[in-house]
């Protein structure tokens, strides 16, 4: 019986895993240079969870979410995303009690049963952070900051930062009245997934991917025409400070967000380069979730990213990201008496630090020259039975082909060697 792996998942092969760690290494280090710190949640959760906060009329729990029975009959989903698992972390553990401000990031596996193609898995990892705890429009421009600065140290050009604002509750539910408005005479000629949308949250009616319901949203209303004065000030501050902070942006009154808990900021960064799925990252305000599940009324921003979208970009740019590890030295051992009287200086070196690669099951000096050049090592030690005689190993620079006789001790010779190479 053969397996294969299900559909729009994927595995991360040992040739390209030095890739996901550079990646993931660089984002934990950005996140720590402005003070955040990692969250780990379950993978699943209470279904619950992700309808309340997601909303029960995003495509997001209508049509991608693992949802599952567990053998108690309990509701549980895979997690769609970060946002709704940290907050609810956050208010089981009473962080706001800790802290005013609370700076958290995360990595990690997410699951939406999407149709799979480049850029779009059913199983993705995401790399997200969540600012709780204030509403200042400062932390709206320094969440985007974080992770423009990150993509443009990781080498990537062609971005672009998109941002709206969808308002508050109280001016989002003008903006959705006008909207209706808007698409009632069209009412019948939309697909049957938008005149659900119609009732429900209309402004999904502006991000519908059906073609024959594009033309239909030409001429629709702004939501920045439909702020209150305290989030039309908001928006212009945030707008403000990103500009002080030299980041330029594109307002896009069409950013929806599949995600129902925004409110005032939304904002994607696109990579022009990767076709359809070129959202790299997404996020918003959200100053209404924390109390919807069970918290205090506490302001928040964040955002998350894909890294498999992140990869395809900067392979795109022919960015490169580290190297596969190599061995420092492939250890090349010739007749049997050497074989046993080697694995003690073997071990020396290992302890000092070295990673060298053996094997055992190799005995002609071809074969083992050829895994020594085929491993990526700079050097080979080579340890035949006369050089266990005169107490010598012999290191020879696979680059260079020179090759230098030094004395067989406790690895300290050849380690000088090796160690100014690093
Ligand atoms: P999202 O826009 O749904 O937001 O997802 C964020 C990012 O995850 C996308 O920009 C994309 O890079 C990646 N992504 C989403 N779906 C897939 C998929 N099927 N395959 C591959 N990559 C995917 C959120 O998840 C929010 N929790 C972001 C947030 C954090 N808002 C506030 N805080």
């Amino acid at each position: 019986m053969k397996y294969n792996i299900p559909r729009g998942t994927f595995d991360i092969l040992p040739q390209d895993s030095y890739k996901w760690q550079f990646v993931m290494d660089s984002f934990r280090k950005i996140a720590s240079r402005f003070g955040y710190e990692e969250i780990s949640t379950p993978i699943f959760e209470t279904a619950e969870l992700f309808e309340r906060s997601s909303g029960e009329s995003s495509d997001v729990v209508q049509k991608e979410m693992y949802r599952f029975t567990d053998r108690k009959e309990r509701i549980f989903a895979l997690r769609p995303e970060g946002t709704a698992p940290v907050v609810r972390s956050y208010v089981e553990n009473h962080m706001d009690v800790l802290s005013s401000r609370t700076k958290l990031y995360y990595i990690g596996p997410m699951f939406r049963y999407d149709r799979p193609q480049a850029g779009r898995y059913r199983q993705f990892y995401q790399y997200g952070i969540e600012f709780i705890g204030s509403d200042n429009p400062y932390y709206d421009a320094e969440v985007i900051a974080i992770e423009m600065l990150w993509l443009q140290e990781l080498g990537l050009k062609n971005l672009r930062l998109e941002i709206n604002s969808v308002g508050c509750p109280t001016c989002a539910a003008d903006y959705d009245a006008a909207l209706r408005e808007f698409f009632r005479p069209a009412l019948q000629d939309l697909c049957p997934d938008c005149v659900k949308r119609f009732d429900l949250k209309p402004r999904r009616l502006l991000d519908c991917k059906v073609a024959s319901c594009k033309p239909f949203r030409v001429g629709a209303p702004s939501q920045l025409d439909y702020l209150d004065a305290p989030c039309k000030e908001h928006f212009a501050k945030v707008c403000e400070s990103l500009t002080a902070m030299d980041i330029s942006y594109i307002i896009n009154p069409a950013i929806v967000r599949g995600l129902d808990y925004y409110t005032n900021t939304a904002f994607e960064i696109i990579f022009e380069g990767l076709g359809a799925q070129y959202s790299l990252a997404g996020g918003g305000r959200y100053n209404g979730l924390i109390e919807q599940i069970g918290g205090k009324s506490i302001p928040a921003i964040g955002f998350a990213g894909g890294f498999e979208r992140l990869l395809l970009a900067l392979e795109k740019e022919q960015i490169e990201l580290g190297k596969r590890i190599c061995p420092d030295a492939y250890l090349i051992c010739l007749g049997e008496k050497a074989r046993l009287a080697i694995y003690t200086y073997l071990n020396h070196l290992r302890q000092k630090g070295l990673y060298i690669e053996y094997d055992p099951d190799k005995s002609s000096l071809k074969a083992q020259f050829k895994a020594a050049d085929s491993s990526g090592a700079s050097y080979a030690i080579i340890v035949g039975d006369s050089e266990l005689e005169a107490k010598t190993v012999n290191l020879k620079n696979l680059v260079t082909g020179e090759q230098v006789s030094l004395p067989l001790d406790g690895g300290e010779a050849v380690y000088a060697i090796l160690h100014q190479d690093h």
